[in-house]
């Protein structure tokens, strides 16, 4: 046996108690006579004391040979510690050792494993495994199971039933690039890894299994940022005989039961905007609700005046930023240059300080009137002491860059307090959304999406019109997840490929089984996946998802501890007969 207890739950209801721990050696601390060595596991940390007057010799000189991290195992009595720590659990207490052994030496690691170290992201990258020794990153791993274990439970006691579906199958569009992988056996023929298991799901309702979930892998070639990885987790749903209406029910109580759960914060009934609304008030299908700051649009009261940038603007929208006014103009000029930034894209901004006394100040006094500011401020909400911030231009390009300045703001001003919680839905997705490079619709959650029946008219005349019955959970400025109730018959399916530009033919070779699927009695459904590591990395209080997976990729897409991706040798590359021809 290598051990009798763990490192964190010995306490002085133990003393005289004869132990045998194991672990690694944090530290030690050397007095010549007396020699501490802090013990440590996953559970925590016990002092080892090894005193001359009292250990073996033996054993005494060889606790002089340990050094940081080496992995040892120990035998001894639980005493009680003359120096007292009150902030760990076994702090009251300390091993008198009597047998060690060193189960394992240790290179000196490159970076200090304690809470705060002295290694930076590309190094801990690297020793990954050093990493997972250091608590917070420790921490978050746990965190994460509990959060699973939660999902899990939840969904269980509700019947959802997790089914396992193929990683090795075709692709699945959920709007980014496949990761493919070559098949030894059908030469020249490859496997997709999913995007999501959204076929596969759709087909075990149609299975009859009414009720799945699964924690899975999903694998997507985009562009990497803070919130994505290349593989992620979802907490992947499908429902039989449900609409949408049932989803969000099941859904919200899941995310209630999280929030009480982990983090013992009871919340009311989410609120549901529309998208529409959404990109309206706060410029983003995903907004942040924890602040207000939400636009006021200033065409009605900005155009038609002298100023001919706002006249000649599709849309004059602004926001009041609570107690602003007295920004300096060195503070103002600042937020114009962070505006103008290529990231943000704006041309330029207008400001209003709206004085405690009830008049208003602007940056273009020269065109317009205290009754006109006076209108401004009634539109963006502002009270005296704010400041308002006005950008113009095309519609949607405005709003994002407004967005953007809404939320760098609200993270200036502190109002983005990781310990607060804001979960919404956000409804009625349009159905469909045009590139603007090829000019072709493509589906803007996923092709299987229905649309609003109301709305299926507009198919033909309007199809950036069509509503789809499409939801999105929204967290602190975050989708953590989307869904939607599906389209379950052939003939719809097919219409929707036809407008998303396939032909027959192409359809049928991709999505033939599912069409055929259909004729064979598919119930209505629908469902959604939240990215389980998103929803971790918000509820643990961050928004980096990094920090909550064992071992993630850089932002190159790359494992840097395994040195992955890798050229395969040619052997292998035969066998596949794969040609690699880099130009
Ligand atoms: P969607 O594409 O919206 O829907 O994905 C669901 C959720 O997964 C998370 N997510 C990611 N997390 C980390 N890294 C990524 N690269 C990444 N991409 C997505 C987000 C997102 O909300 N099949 C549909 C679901 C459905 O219709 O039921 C789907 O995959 O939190």
């Amino acid at each position: 046996m290598y051990r009798s207890h763990n490192c964190g739950e010995l306490n002085a209801s133990n003393i005289n108690t004869e132990v045998t721990l194991a672990g690694w050696v944090q530290k030690s601390r050397d007095k010549g006579f007396m020699n501490w060595v802090d013990l440590r596991d996953r559970y925590g940390i016990t002092q080892l004391i090894f005193d001359e007057s009292r250990t073996d010799k033996t054993v005494f000189e060889l606790a002089k040979t340990l050094g940081r991290e080496f992995v040892i195992q120990v035998k001894g009595t639980v005493i009680e510690r003359e120096a007292k720590n009150k902030n760990i659990p076994t702090g009251e207490i300390e091993i008198l050792v009597s047998e060690l052994t060193i189960l394992n030496s240790a290179l000196t690691p490159p970076f200090t494993i304690e809470d705060e170290t002295d290694g930076g992201e590309d190094i801990r990258m690297k020793y990954r495994y050093l990493d997972i020794r250091r608590n917070p990153v420790k921490n978050s791993l746990l965190f994460r199971h509990k959060v699973a274990m939660e999902v899990r439970k939840y969904l269980s006691d509700l019947d959802f039933c997790e089914v396992e579906t193929p990683y090795l199958i075709k692709s699945t569009p959920e709007g980014a690039r496949d990761f493919v992988v070559p098949s030894r056996m059908n030469e020249g023929q490859f496997y997709a890894l999913p995007q999501s298991p959204q076929t596969f799901k759709q087909l075990l309702m149609v299975g009859g299994m009414d009720k799945y979930f699964q924690i899975v892998k999903c694998f997507r070639d985009e562009d990497l940022r803070a919130d994505r990885q290349p593989e992620f987790t979802q907490i992947d749903c499908e429902m039989a005989f449900v609409e949408q209406e049932d989803i969000l029910n099941v859904f919200e109580g899941l995310t209630r039961h999280l929030l009480k759960e982990i983090k013992g914060i009871e919340v009311e009934k989410f609120p549901r905007i529309t998208y529409d609304y959404a990109m309206k008030t706060y410029g983003n299908d995903k907004p942040d609700i924890r602040f207000g700051m939400k636009f006021g649009e200033l065409n009605e009261f900005a155009q038609h005046k002298e100023f001919p940038v706002f006249n000649a603007a599709e849309l004059v929208v602004g926001i009041a930023v609570p107690a602003a006014g007295n920004y300096t103009r060195k503070e103002i000029d600042g937020l114009i240059d962070w505006v103008k930034r290529p990231q943000v894209g704006a041309s330029g901004m207008v400001y209003v300080k709206c004085n405690e006394d009830g008049t208003y100040k602007s940056s273009v006094d020269k065109f317009y009137d205290q009754d006109d500011l006076a209108n401004w401020a009634k539109a963006t909400e502002a009270n005296p002491g704010d400041m308002i911030f006005v950008l113009s231009g095309p519609a949607n390009k405005t709003r994002a860059q407004l967005s953007a300045l809404r939320m760098e703001l609200a993270t200036r001003l502190g109002l983005r307090n990781p310990e607060e919680f804001a979960p919404l839905w956000v409804v009625d997705f349009p159905l469909l959304e045009l590139d603007e490079e090829s000019g072709r619709y493509h589906a803007m959650h996923h092709p299987f999406t229905s649309p609003k029946p109301e709305d299926i008219a507009l198919l033909e005349t309007e199809p950036g019109k069509v509503r789809a019955n499409a939801y999105d959970m929204v967290l602190n400025g975050n989708e953590i997840g989307g869904g939607s109730i599906r389209i379950h018959d052939k003939a719809t399916q097919q219409l929707m490929f036809k407008y998303l530009g396939f032909t027959e033919e192409e359809a049928k070779a991709q999505f033939g089984f599912l069409m055929d699927a259909f004729q064979f009695g598919a119930p209505p459904h629908g469902g959604l996946a939240f990215g389980l590591d998103r929803l971790v990395a918000i509820l643990g209080g961050q928004e980096t998802i990094r920090d909550f997976i064992a071992f993630p990729k850089n932002n190159s897409g790359r494992d840097v501890m395994i040195d992955a991706p890798a050229a395969i040798d040619d052997a292998q590359l035969k066998e596949l007969k794969i040609k690699v021809d880099i130009a």
